[in-house]
């Protein structure tokens, strides 16, 4: 973008979920149209084709829709036998939605500590909280970086990819999705791939699991004439699913887009002002969300306020410290990574002069 001295300072937003359709629009509405004419919105041929299409993309054999990120996590954990009396590790420092999603299979999460410098869990803090209760592990691929999902289960313990925020991500051995027993994510509309409403969906390539993810998804029924558990009525919508079909192909640019504006954040001298997010070992997130740490963060998102310049502290409270989840705990990297992390803008097509705004708003 071409400025100069007399324009007003640039104001950037915290995401950029628009400029990335644009040129989708027509492709957009054909989609809608096609299921309009269709006449199916239930589990019909968009659907099935996208759960295909998906499940490929994630390296997975089996890719089912559910209804949103939050189910697809209950889902997933009662289709590999978590129930009453079980424990499920997972990360106290995440959307609350990762441990929501436990109580509703009647196990208890156990929160573990995370990797400020990662913000994922690791082997350590996830072998920390394991008892002989635990069934389960749930890893938060958080902000598109990737947790080591091959160290943990090599505790001995299965292990849920939280993938919610981590599409187009990738690493050494794969992409999220295809890492673990099973992933679970969301089409929340502000997500790499997002839908215009909620939307979620399982990957795994366990037939057996699939095959009961595809019966608790549905009443817990094959045919609607024969309810063999107590399932929930989950689906991923006719139009969400072609919706998601028109945008899935282009996934992996608009991840190469956020990788890019990362590097334009570090060209534009971030990493001397503020400690910048550290991708694991091996992988190459799409940063769903960039997410900065400092010891001075709050009077850093006054600087950011003041010139217009899109923000927001994700887990000031961790779901540890949460009202309805509260336990004593000693998490300090959780406690370090709540106190002073901040999202700053990110998305496809963040340009190097909106980074250099961030930087300049920042540096005061
Ligand atoms: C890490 C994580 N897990 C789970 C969820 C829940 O997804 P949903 O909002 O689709 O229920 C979200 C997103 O909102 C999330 O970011």
């Amino acid at each position: 973008m071409r400025r100069d001295h007399t324009m007003s300072p640039l104001k950037v937003d915290l995401f950029d979920t628009r400029t990335p359709q644009q040129p989708l629009r027509a492709e957009l509405r054909a989609a809608i149209d096609r299921v309009l004419d269709g006449g199916r919105y239930i589990l019909g041929p968009e659907v099935a084709a996208f759960e295909e299409e998906f499940a490929s993309f994630c390296g997975a054999e089996h890719g089912i829709g559910v209804a949103n990120g939050t189910e697809a996590i209950t889902i997933a954990l009662r289709a590999m036998g978590v129930g009453p009396g079980d424990e499920v590790v997972v990360p106290s420092f995440s959307f609350y939605a990762s441990a929501e999603a436990i109580p509703p299979t009647g196990a208890i999460p156990v929160f573990c500590d995370i990797d400020p410098q990662t913000f994922c869990v690791t082997a350590e803090t996830v072998r920390a909280a394991l008892t002989s209760r635990t069934k389960a592990v749930i890893a938060v691929h958080l902000f598109g970086n990737l947790a080591p999902i091959a160290e943990i289960e090599a505790l001995g313990v299965p292990v849920l990819e939280d993938a919610a925020q981590a599409a187009g991500s990738l690493s050494t051995p794969g992409r999220p999705g295809g890492l673990g027993t099973a992933a679970t994510w969301s089409f929340f509309p502000s997500k790499n791939l997002g839908g215009f409403g909620d939307g979620g969906a399982i990957t795994t390539s366990d037939a057996e699991l699939a095959e009961r993810v595809r019966m608790l998804r549905f009443h817990g029924s094959h045919d609607k004439v024969t309810y063999e558990h107590v399932g929930y009525n989950s689906r991923l919508d006719e139009l969400q699913a072609a919706v998601l079909r028109v945008q899935l192909p282009h996934v992996d640019r608009w991840a190469d887009g956020r990788r890019a504006a990362a590097e334009h954040y570090a060209a534009a001298g971030l990493g001397d002002l503020v400690d910048l997010p550290r991708a694991t070992d091996g992988s190459r997130p799409a940063w769903h969300l960039y997410v900065i740490r400092s010891p001075r963060i709050e009077a850093l998102a006054v600087r950011l306020g003041e010139a217009g310049i899109g923000h927001k502290a994700y887990y000031r409270r961790p779901i540890h410290r949460q009202p309805a989840m509260v336990c004593e705990l000693h998490l300090p990297g959780t406690d370090e990574a709540a106190r002073t992390h901040l999202a700053i803008p990110m998305s496809p097509v963040l340009d190097r002069p909106q980074a250099d705004a961030v930087v300049a708003a920042l540096r005061g």
